[in-house]
């Protein structure tokens, strides 16, 4: 594993999902945005006295379900004339699987949900905000008072050309290895696996007992491509894997050629029904104790939560420790929304410290905003908020902050090549056009 050199909270959050430069990228590769109307001149809607509000996500299992209605049960309190409709697209798990689909074909008709789910970075900007299809939230951002709560790294993340467009209800930590603790200790470990050596040692242990030491959703080739990142982040160090999304580093590094190997050997120890099993499906796998570990986001912890499953405990990745791999989930406004008034009001609340203490802790996940109610959230939580502040952050590939939704569609393709062929020079050969074609590199 590389060291981490301690990055100061500033230099951190500049990092997470290249900031500025990421976004900087994207502007030279597309179009100017449309030029703004200013909200006098939008269209006149029913006040927040009526009419409805349409959310579109992929939130549709446990904890995900539980925080977004918890927000709605708000908003329902506050504005108990607006009828929400809860446009939720089954199977979406990790990458928005037919929801981004159905998103664009939306965006590009000129009938745009009134929110949507989205990630901060360039998931945001390149999809939706370069092609002039999102509002410029700047003034929302000034009434509420957000420049001063969330931290600045967000906002660029959040931003266009200076101007936020998207408010960040959450951040999650992606790289986390979920373990189950009876597994743990049966086999005689007193702490789970800290590095890959470590890991690999534990699988062996596993191996002699018919447990997978690795849960993997076979049939769902992007959740491969959300532990690959992981690995990625472990072999060659936050510096270098920022330096993948700039043409700083090349796809073909050694570090990437590591980080291969170590995804292919991993698989070897996967669960026996590994291949059939879907990204949505992927929980029950660990609570049912067929896996021992698990390498995802913390909407994990949401979800075993809400399963009522206890004998888990959590260790960042693999030789990640010290590196917060990091995803915002987001709503903005798209221009021409049917329900204007309403948006507002929902954005308000996604932004307000009242509704991202209600949704958090259910959610898995830990507030944008700096000045939470401590008390509401639980010690895994509490251990990550504080990583928030001590690690060095980088963005996730798979979860739209470090790279646009172009490359992530090859990178997975490539990732879910690799796992078959096992070549790894023909997938780092694609990789590099692809970070090409994207503009990621010359
Ligand atoms: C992520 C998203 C999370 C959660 C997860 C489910 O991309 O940010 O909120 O929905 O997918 O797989």
């Amino acid at each position: 594993m590389k060291t981490n050199r301690k990055f100061t909270r500033r230099q951190s959050l500049k990092l997470f999902g290249l900031g500025a430069t990421g976004v900087a990228l994207a502007a030279c590769a597309a179009p100017r945005p449309a030029t703004q109307a200013p909200a006098a001149e939008q269209p006149a809607q029913p006040a927040a006295g009526g009419g409805k509000l349409e959310i579109f996500s992929w939130w549709t299992s446990g904890g995900e379900v539980e925080a977004l209605e918890a927000l709605y049960k708000i908003y329902r309190e506050k504005y108990p004339a607006v009828e929400i409709v809860n446009a939720a697209l089954a199977g979406g798990a990790g990458q928005g699987g037919n929801m981004k689909a159905v998103l664009e074909t939306r965006m590009i008709g000129g009938d745009p949900p009134d929110s949507f789910q989205v990630h901060l970075g360039q998931e945001l900007i390149a999809s939706h905000v370069v092609a002039g299809r999102m509002e410029d939230l700047s003034e929302l951002y000034a009434s509420e008072g957000w420049n001063n709560v969330f931290p600045k790294g967000l906002i660029e993340l959040a931003s266009y050309e200076g101007k936020p467009y998207s408010v960040p209800v959450n951040i999650h930590r992606s790289n986390v290895m979920w373990y189950n603790t009876k597994h743990l200790a049966e086999a005689g470990l007193d702490k789970p696996p800290a590095t890959w050596n470590e890991w690999f040692d534990y699988a062996e242990k596993l191996k002699a007992k018919g447990i997978g030491a690795l849960a993997v959703a076979g049939a769902d080739p992007n959740f491969s491509a959300h532990v690959f990142e992981n690995i990625l982040v472990a072999t060659l160090g936050p510096e270098k894997y920022n330096g993948l999304f700039n043409g700083a580093t090349a796809w073909d590094d050694p570090g990437v050629k590591e980080a291969m190997d170590i995804l292919l050997k991993s698989h070897e120890y996967a669960q026996a029904d590994y291949l059939s099993v879907a990204w949505g499906d992927i929980n029950e796998v660990m609570t049912s104790g067929k896996a021992s570990t698990m390498i995802m986001g913390d909407w994990t912890h949401g979800l075993f939560m809400s399963a009522g499953f206890k004998d888990y405990g959590w260790a960042p990745a693999p030789d990640t420790n010290g590196i917060f791999v990091a995803l915002s989930d987001s709503f903005g406004l798209p221009k021409n929304v049917k329900h204007r008034e309403n948006v507002i009001n929902w954005l308000k609340l996604c932004g307000s410290r009242e509704g991202q203490d209600a949704f958090n802790p259910l959610k898995g996940s830990i507030p944008a905003r700096t000045d939470p109610d401590l008390s509401k959230y639980d010690d895994y939580l509490k251990q990550t908020i504080e990583a928030f502040k001590t690690n060095t952050i980088v963005g996730s590939i798979q979860h739209g902050a470090a790279a646009p939704q172009g490359f992530v569609n090859d990178y997975d393709t490539v990732v879910s090549t690799l796992l078959a062929s096992k070549d790894t020079a023909a997938a780092m050969k694609e990789l590099v056009a692809a970070a090409k074609t994207a503009g990621l590199s010359k």
